[in-house]
Order: structure tokens, then C-alpha cells, then sequence
């Protein structure tokens, strides 16, 4: 499926080290102002250049100028304070999926930030006229309560119609949620807690990322269209911004945030070679928080926007063992996505407790309604899109009004893959194609993914805010072609 731009690269004689063997970078952790209940940070988004392939300069757009953009750490019950300065040429929005947040700070995709020095229409994208969007110059600050459990969040760039392009150019990065109660556990932590950011870019012959597009109307072009209808794959895998990259181990237990950044891709990782005796993933936490108990898995499964919290215990491993964390459905370039080196012993005071949360209780009995949601192929404005319950994206269009504190069974249904995320709220997955959830459902999420042709039961409870909120598929190009909807919370 990926263009064969990257392939191109390698051969164009540009000197590139083979093979690769690039350190896996950390991204920063984001310093911030305290004052007495709130943490105030700034991230000015700008164009950089970023060494992705060894001696090759990309192009990105990034926060503060780098891919993924700093990590925000946050304390549970501290408010945050984001404020975002756009030095792009075009309009951005800022959501930080996963996160319980105020309507006004949700990153709707009208919700402009327009950039001071005035919008470049050649980068394309045409935003849409919205009565209630709350547009802003040049900066802006999003204000986050979040009340809510430790979590492995991310933030991202949202805007209508231009969310694949924003994110494949950089506009990504973790915002972690932190707690006592997860503190007090004993969990892997410092440098044995790794964010894992994958993504898959293609790249062209001089070294910038391949999109197919960067305007609609570009995408009638033969072959344009093709590739964002099935969302725009690369054909290397990042993680963190680095192609394949390796990092040195200590024989002990490691925590893994693995998040798919990837605009389109799904993976399904495992470890090469398993440990001895099988297994290898001891999953602890899911999209929104700690599990009640941790699941042992021999595979992960992800999905775009998906998260695992994960410990690996390399001590399982003789030292001097290099372990790669294979895709299973990748092939070629895409079936490797980064290599651990089992390096030395060292002492492990890390635990898993065998209850690890309390995980407040959603059940089909507490629900007051159940909708239905079909995710599918249709027309948006005369050409072939995504669309949910028939209808394209249009801020007018409110396609459920729960009332606060109400919780609702959605009911989903889709034609091919389509990973749905509701924005606000966390939810549990009750019933994947008519039967019990399988092993990856359990835990509190935020995205699902449907494959082709499963309908899948949620329950989620609306209460935290009132206020418009949207839901919709995160395949980006899904996205941008209108596969999204709006809620209202009464
Ligand atoms: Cu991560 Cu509305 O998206
Ligand atoms: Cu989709």
C-alpha cells in the first residue's frame, strides 16, 4: 500500500548508513510554570527541519519544532494550561485525545487558531463556516481540569478536512496524566517507562515526507483519491520519529506506552523471539487508564489512536539478546518497527500487583438509551467519502443530545476497519460482533476499532461537561473525508 517514494530515497544514492541502527529518542518533557492549582506550559508550533533518515533533512510541521512534540506530564486534579502559539501558515486546532475536557478547550474542528502572519491557501484544506466556532489569532490557551484517572493521553492537530495532512507533517505528542494511586503501585518507572510513538512515513526523493495530497481538490486526481479513501500509509515505521530504531535494555522489567500515531495503520505486534515460555505483553493499562488486573498477551493488536500500557520483563532474556518488536501484518519495511538490546543485569524493585485499579463501575444496566451508528462508505458533496449514519461531517448536524451524567449504549457498525473514537468520554466495550469482548477489549477506551463488518456495543457515561463534542473514525483520511458527527451533552 505505501507509496514507493521511500524505496526511491534509498536508491537515489544518498548516503544513507545500511543498515540502520538509530537510537530510539525520548522526546523532552515539557518544563512547566506552577502558580497554586494550575501548571502552565507554552508549545509554539512551527516549521523545522528534523534528521529522520540519518544524514537526510525533513521538512515538518511541529510542535515547538519537533516530531513527536515535548511530552506534557500532568497531575491528576491539577488543571493544565496549554497555550498554543501557531507560527504554521495555515489555521490549527489542538485536541488532546483521551482527556476529559471542556467543550471550549476540545479542539473542535472549527475552532480555529489562525496564524498571525496570515493563511498560506496553498496548503490547502478550506475549514468550514460554523455559527459557534470560537476562532482565535495567532494563540490561544486550552485549559484542561483533568479529573480524571492516570492515563497514557496524546495531543494532536484536529482541524475539518486537514487532520492527515496537520499529523503526518509532526503535529503530535504524548500528554501523560500521573496519580498517586498508580505512583503507589510500584509500576516500572525513570527510564525503565518508555513512551512509544509509532507512525509510518514514506518519504521522497529529496528527503521530505510523501502525502499524497495536500488539497482536496487534489483529490480527484487519479490515484490521489484511491489513497486517501483507504488512508495514507507509509512504508517505514517510526517510533518517536526514528526509522526503526534500537534501544539498550537493562535485564529487568520495562513499562511500554505504545501508541499508534500512524494516520491509517494498523499493527499487530509481538516480540521476536518470544520470551521462553511464551506470553511477553503483561497488559496494564488500556486507552484510558489502569486495567483492574493485568492480561497476559503474546500479540498487540493497534489500531490508529489506540494505547497500550505494557511491561515487558527483559529479564526473561538472556543479556547480549536483541529482541525486535515485529509488526505481524506488515511485510517488507513495515514488519519491523524497532529493536531492543538485552545490554547488562540490574536490579528490578518494580512490580505488577495482581489488582492494579479500581475501576469505576459502567454496566448495560445503568444505560438510558442505545443509538446506532453506521460507519461506511457514501458520498460527501457529490465525491466518495466516509460518512456515519449516512450523513457527512457538518457542524449543524447533531446526531445524539445525552444529557450530563446520563450514561448510553452506542451501537456501532462498520463496512472495512474503522477505528471510532468518542471525544470526552472513556467507555467499556460490552458485546464485538454479538458476542463477549475479546482479550484486547478489557478496560476503560476511548477508540475501538470495528472491523469490516462487526458491530460493536459501547456504554459510556456523559458527565464531566456540558457542551458540542464529535465523534468519529481516526483514520485521518476517514476524518477528513467526513467520517465524523457531533454530540451534544444537555
Ligand atoms: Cu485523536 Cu478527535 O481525535
Ligand atoms: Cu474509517
Amino acid at each position: 500500500q505505501g507509496s514507493p517514494g521511500t524505496g526511491e530515497l534509498l536508491r537515489s544514492g544518498l548516503p544513507l548508513p545500511q543498515p540502520f541502527r538509530v537510537p530510539l529518542p525520548i522526546p523532552p518533557v515539557l518544563r512547566p510554570q506552577r502558580t497554586a492549582d494550575a501548571d502552565h506550559y507554552a508549545i509554539t508550533q512551527r516549521a523545522a527541519t528534523a534528521e529522520i533518515l540519518p544524514g537526510v533533512r525533513t521538512p515538518i510541521w511541529g510542535y515547538d519544532g519537533i516530531f513527536p512534540g515535548p511530552t506534557i506530564e500532568s497531575r491528576r486534579d491539577r488543571t493544565t494550561v496549554v497555550r498554543h502559539r501557531n507560527e504554521l501558515p495555515v489555521p490549527t486546532v489542538v485536541h488532546l485525545h483521551g482527556g476529559h475536557t471542556p467543550a471550549d478547550s476540545d479542539g473542535y474542528p472549527t475552532d480555529l487558531v489562525l496564524p498571525k502572519s496570515g493563511w498560506d491557501a496553498g496548503h490547502g484544506g478550506h475549514g468550514m463556516a460554523d455559527s459557534r466556532a470560537r476562532i482565535t489569532e495567532g494563540e490561544r490557551d486550552y485549559v484542561f481540569p483533568l479529573r480524571q484517572r492516570a492515563a497514557t493521553l496524546w495531543y494532536h492537530d484536529h482541524r475539518m478536512d486537514f487532520t492527515g495532512p496537520a499529523v503526518y507533517r509532526g503535529l503530535a505528542g504524548f500528554h501523560l496524566v500521573r496519580d498517586d494511586e498508580e505512583d503507589a503501585l510500584g509500576l516500572p518507572s525513570g527510564d525503565r517507562e518508555l513512551p512509544l510513538m509509532i507512525a509510518d512515513r514514506s518519504f521522497d526523493e529529496h528527503g521530505a515526507f510523501a502525502y499524497p495530497s495536500l488539497d482536496r481538490t487534489l483529490r480527484t486526481t487519479p490515484g490521489v483519491e484511491s489513497a486517501y479513501v483507504e488512508g495514507v500509509f507509509g512504508d517505514v515505521i517510526l517510533v518517536n520519529g526514528a526509522p526503526w530504531p534500537v534501544h539498550e535494555v537493562a535485564a529487568v522489567r520495562y513499562r511500554l506506552r505504545v501508541l499508534n500515531g500512524s494516520n491509517a495503520r494498523r499493527y499487530d505486534l509481538a516480540l521476536d523471539p518470544p520470551p521462553p515460555g511464551g506470553g511477553g505483553f503483561v497488559q496494564i493499562g488500556a486507552d484510558q487508564g489502569l486495567l483492574d488486573a493485568p492480561r497476559e498477551h503474546d500479540h498487540l493488536p493497534i489500531a490508529p489512536a489506540e494505547r497500550y500500557d505494557v511491561v515487558v520483563d527483559f529479564g526473561r532474556y538472556p543479556v547480549g539478546t536483541e529482541v525486535t518488536l515485529v509488526n505481524r501484518l506488515g511485510t517488507g519495511s513495515t514488519a519491523q518497527v524497532m529493536r531492543f538490546v538485552v545490554a547488562r543485569r540490574a536490579p528490578d524493585d518494580s512490580r505488577i500487583p495482581a489488582k492494579l485499579a479500581e475501576i469505576p463501575p459502567l454496566t448495560r444496566e445503568q444505560a438510558t438509551v442505545t443509538r446506532d451508528f453506521s460507519f461506511r462508505a457514501g458520498t460527501v458533496h457529490g465525491r466518495a467519502g466516509w460518512v456515519i449514519g449516512g450523513e457527512p461531517f457538518s457542524p449543524d448536524l447533531m446526531s445524539a443530545s445525552p444529557r450530563l451524567g446520563d450514561a448510553e449504549i452506542w451501537r456501532f457498525v462498520a463496512d472495512i476497519h474503522h477505528p471510532v473514537h468518542l471525544h470526552l468520554v472513556g467507555f467499556r466495550i460490552l458485546s464485538r460482533g454479538g458476542r463477549e469482548p475479546g482479550p484486547f477489549d478489557g478496560g476503560i477506551k476511548d477508540t475501538v476499532d470495528l472491523a469490516p463488518g462487526e458491530s460493536v456495543e459501547v456504554v459510556a457515561r456523559f458527565d464531566g461537561y456540558r457542551g458540542r463534542y464529535v465523534f468519529h473514525c481516526h483514520n485521518a483520511e476517514h476524518e477528513d473525508m467526513a467520517m465524523m458527527a457531533n454530540f451534544e451533552v444537555i
